[in-house]
């Protein structure tokens, strides 16, 4: 069973490649975290492969916690593949704490970087942009190696952490949570067309429709969903995105060629 939580595409990407190639069973945590606080049970007779994505040089804390109430029945074995736009950092040392609380044995790790999507804290590209299709294209080379790795059973751990990377899990993802993480600064303009996207797309359901317009309450991770998902580009952070291209992967695994 391989199972994602994608704020703008990347993850869900990667886990349709994975899927696809070890013929199993694709699941979205977005969806089944915005359906269920309490956790779920998911079976699977093959290792579990979670695909996240890396937010402050470890898995989204609120995944991490959704991840921790479910039930896992059938294998007792995992896989993490995370994919981020520089390093992971030490996020292994996270996971395998989480991995020994939920008592799945972590068979292998490995780290895919994708474009960047953390627009409120810098410049995006469209995901149509021509250099972004050529990466993600070769970064295909590297989905089918894992899922080739995954099937044969392999047991691999990638991308050591630097010292810098410990740091930057530890003191780093502290302060994230601490500072950064805010939804005063969600505006949107008049562009908005009302079509509720951002409210069904948000995996904490933290958008709800007050007056016609989207308004944020504070149970946010920063997915960036909402921001970069808008069809006609209405939201806005502050105003350091009026300037900045939004990015959102659509295309599925097979339309990358
Ligand atoms: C809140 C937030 C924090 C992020 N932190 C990191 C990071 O610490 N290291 C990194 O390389 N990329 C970081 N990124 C980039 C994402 O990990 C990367 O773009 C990922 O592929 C997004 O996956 P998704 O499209 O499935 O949501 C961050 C993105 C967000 C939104
Ligand atoms: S996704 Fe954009 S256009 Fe649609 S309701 Fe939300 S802000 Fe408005
Ligand atoms: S409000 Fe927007 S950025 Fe925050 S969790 Fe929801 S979709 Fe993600």
């Amino acid at each position: 069973m391989i199972l994602y939580f994608s704020g703008t595409g990347n993850s869900r990407f990667i886990a349709e490649g994975i899927a696809q190639k070890a013929k199993d069973k694709l699941l979205s945590l977005t969806l089944l975290m915005k359906s269920s606080q309490d956790g779920v049970l998911l079976e699977s007779d093959k290792p579990f492969v979670f695909v996240l994505p890396i937010y402050a040089w470890r898995v989204p804390r609120p995944v991490d916690e959704f991840i921790k109430k479910c039930t896992f029945k059938g294998s007792n074995e995992v896989y993490v593949i995370v994919d981020c736009g520089g390093t992971p950092g030490n996020a292994l040392k996270y996971i395998k704490n989480s991995c020994k609380n939920i008592g799945l044995k972590l068979k292998g790790f490995d780290a895919i970087n994708m474009p960047a999507n953390y627009i409120m804290l810098y410049p995006t590209t469209v995901a149509s942009n021509p250099n972004v299709q050529k990466a993600l294209k070769i970064q295909k080379d590297k989905v089918e190696s894992i899922a080739d790795d995954i099937i044969q059973g392999k047991e691999f751990f990638r991308r050591p952490a630097s010292f810098k990377g410990k740091l930057q899990s530890a003191i780093g993802n502290f302060f994230f949570y601490k500072t950064l993480i805010s939804t005063k600064k969600f505006h949107v303009n008049d562009k908005c067309i009302k079509c509720t996207t951002c409210v069904a797309r948000c995996p904490l359901n933290n958008i709800t429709f007050i007056d016609g317009a989207p308004q944020w309450s504070n149970n946010c991770m920063h997915c960036t969903s909402c921001i970069n998902g808008c069809p006609v580009e209405a939201i806005e952070y502050g105003d350091k995105t009026e300037m900045r291209n939004r990015y959102y992967l659509k295309q599925s695994y097979d339309d990358i060629v």
